[in-house]
């Protein structure tokens, strides 16, 4: 099944930006609504369905491919999809808005030195000390979205402001299934 029918909204960002807690917010507003929506969030997919998959670009690529993959199948039963996700690499991005059908591209923006100053999981550190290998923003690319239908900067706005932003996009433009 090549397409879908609903909407995947699709967070790229360094690790750190603020894309799960963008998401979960987003999610939350949607379930207590009482709207079919689904979070699948790179970090926990990883250990459920992606488990064995590293960081090398073959194995991004494989994990970014496999998520789309339930993403689709979830939209087009009429469930909004959240995906918080790196996706680093231009190749990536430019597969899935050719693969998803209904496919939203939201930037979250944060400057490499903000979430290196934030360090929530202390990844940064460990990739500086060469402790982890490929970190993305440090050892690996992130090529910056060109083309994001929507970028949000957790830099200079707040969660609240930029959960608004994105929830407004969903109650003018979201297709209902
Ligand atoms: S990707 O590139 O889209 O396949 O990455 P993703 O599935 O979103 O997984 C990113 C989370 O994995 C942790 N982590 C790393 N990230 C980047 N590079 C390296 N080498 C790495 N090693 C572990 C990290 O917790 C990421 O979560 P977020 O939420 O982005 O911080
Ligand atoms: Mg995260």
């Amino acid at each position: 099944m090549e397409s879908s029918s609903g909407n995947v909204l699709w967070f790229t960002g360094l690790s750190g930006s603020g894309k799960t807690t963008t998401a979960q917010h987003i999610y939350k507003q949607l379930a207590d609504a009482g709207r079919p929506v689904e979070l699948l969030d790179g970090d926990e997919i990883r250990s459920a369905i992606c488990k064995g998959l590293g960081f090398s670009r073959e194995d991004r690529l494989e994990n970014i491919r496999r998520i789309a993959y339930v993403a689709n199948l979830l939209s087009k039963h009429g469930i909004l999809v959240l995906v918080s996700a790196i996706t680093p690499y231009r190749e990536m991005r430019k597969y899935l808005r050719s693969y998803i059908t209904g496919y939203v591209e939201i930037y979250v923006h944060c400057s490499l030195e903000v979430c290196e100053a934030r360090d929530v999981k202390g990844l940064y550190a460990k990739a500086r000390r060469q402790e982890i290998t490929m970190f993305t923003g440090i050892s690996d690319a992130y090529e910056e979205p060109d083309q994001a239908d929507i970028v949000i900067d957790t830099e200079q706005n707040s969660v609240h402001a930029n959960v608004n932003r994105i929830m407004q996009w969903i109650n003018q433009n979201a297709q209902e299934v």
